[in-house]
């Protein structure tokens, strides 16, 4: 395989333009094996097309996405479109023989989850979900604590996503506020893969979940002067329950649009007898952990620079979301390449079928005020 690796996108949107800022600053990793470049864009606006013409790599512009895979010169195709379209468009992309890195969540329901898993398998391409804050060497750090298994019995695990963008009920209605667009999942689907991606990869997997969802604002302006219906949730609450060690142990996940004071926080809190660990990216240079002594007492690391693949950025310098956003891509590409080694890789196929059942169940588990059990 040539080291060089050429990308297309489909769907040039907030997230489109973010792998292009990625992708557009590939040489500040360090020696990394593989050259990536962006080669052709796809979206149905001209306006977000436009956008991508100052990118000098960028060989191909257009509306249809059929004519981005037809191109024998993109290796690799990044989705980032609403949800309702993901199914097609992925199961498109591996047909035409790519590798793709699909954004989140990965289908609108399980079935469409399923249905991308199973193409994924039977075309036997490279395919992987984008979950970028696990990236970050906080969470790296967490990662590595928890899996070192130095916490003693693990009494509880907390993993989230808060945003507050959606407390303004003057912010106008978008796709992500609709079920036929976002998927009845809501904010399950918005933010979930980021609160699951850490617990699952450490095969924390739950055994049963009790719900708590809310939808708060019920429309929205439409942007054209009048109202438009919102009817996906805004907020869930995951209350879950794993087997670790002959024990259940509680692990709360939580993803909220409305939550106060937040802007954009990635968290986890891991608690053990003999240790702890807790990240938020509210304090994005701050790890805190925990180490059982005479005294209760919580001990603060100032992080450096210092994601798993190496950059030339001084080490103490602090990393922000296009730095783990390109670790990610550097983690997809280098798997891709047989090159991952023991570092951390993206959100699977599976793991993201998973997190679908999580969400279904969820939703079941809301309808009828019980808890819910998974296989
Ligand atoms: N990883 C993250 O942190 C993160 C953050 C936000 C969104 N997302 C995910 O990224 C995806 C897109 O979200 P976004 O916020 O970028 O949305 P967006 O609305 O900003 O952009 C979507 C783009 O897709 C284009 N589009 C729609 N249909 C198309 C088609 N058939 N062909 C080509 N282009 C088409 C639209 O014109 C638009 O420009 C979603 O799956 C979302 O969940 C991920």
């Amino acid at each position: 395989m040539s080291n060089k690796v050429r990308i297309g996108i489909i769907g040039g949107g907030l997230m489109g333009r973010e792998v292009a800022s990625a992708l557009s600053r590939w040489f500040v990793l360090d020696n990394f094996p593989v050259q990536a470049e962006l080669f052709a864009v796809c979206d149905l606006a001209e306006k977000q097309r436009e956008w991508f013409r100052a990118i000098p790599t960028v060989k191909l512009l257009t509306a249809d996405h059929r004519e981005l895979l037809a191109s024998p010169e993109v290796d690799v195709v990044y989705v980032a479109v609403p949800h309702h379209l993901h199914e097609a468009l992925y199961l498109d992309v591996l047909k035409a023989g790519k590798d793709l890195l699909a954004e989140k969540p990965f289908g609108i329901d399980l079935s469409a989850a399923r249905s991308i898993a199973a193409a994924a398998k039977t075309s036997g391409r490279f395919v992987r979900c984008s979950s970028e804050f696990p990236f970050l060497p906080g969470p790296q750090q967490a990662y590595r604590i928890a899996r070192e298994g130095k916490l003693g019995k693990v009494l509880e695990i907390h993993s989230g996503f808060h945003h507050s963008s959606d407390l303004d009920p003057t912010k106008p209605a978008n796709w992500k506020r609709q079920v036929k667009t976002c998927g009845e999942i809501g904010v399950m689907g918005d933010l979930g893969m980021h609160a699951v991606h850490v617990p699952f990869r450490l095969g924390w997997n739950p055994k049963r979940v009790y719900a708590q969802l809310q939808k708060i604002y019920h429309e929205r302006p439409d942007g054209k002067g009048g109202m438009a219906a919102c009817d996906t949730w805004d907020n869930a609450t995951l209350h879950t329950e794993i087997d670790l060690d002959g024990a259940e142990v509680p692990v709360r996940f939580e993803m909220k649009r409305l939550a106060p004071g937040e802007t954009n926080t990635w968290f986890i809190e891991i608690l053990g007898t003999d240790g702890g660990v807790r990240y938020s990216t509210k304090e994005p240079k701050t790890l805190w952990t925990f180490q059982r002594g005479k005294k209760q007492n919580w001990s603060r690391t100032d992080l450096g620079f210092h994601g798993p693949f190496p950059t030339i950025t001084g080490g103490i310098f602090e990393p922000g979301f296009p730095d783990c956003f390109l670790q990610m891509w550097a983690a997809f590409l280098a798997e891709r390449a047989g090159k991952l080694e023991s570092r951390f890789g993206c959100v699977t196929p599976e793991e993201a079928v998973r997190s679908h059942e999580l969400f279904a169940a969820a939703l079941q588990s809301h309808r009828e005020k019980r808890a819910i059990g998974l296989d």
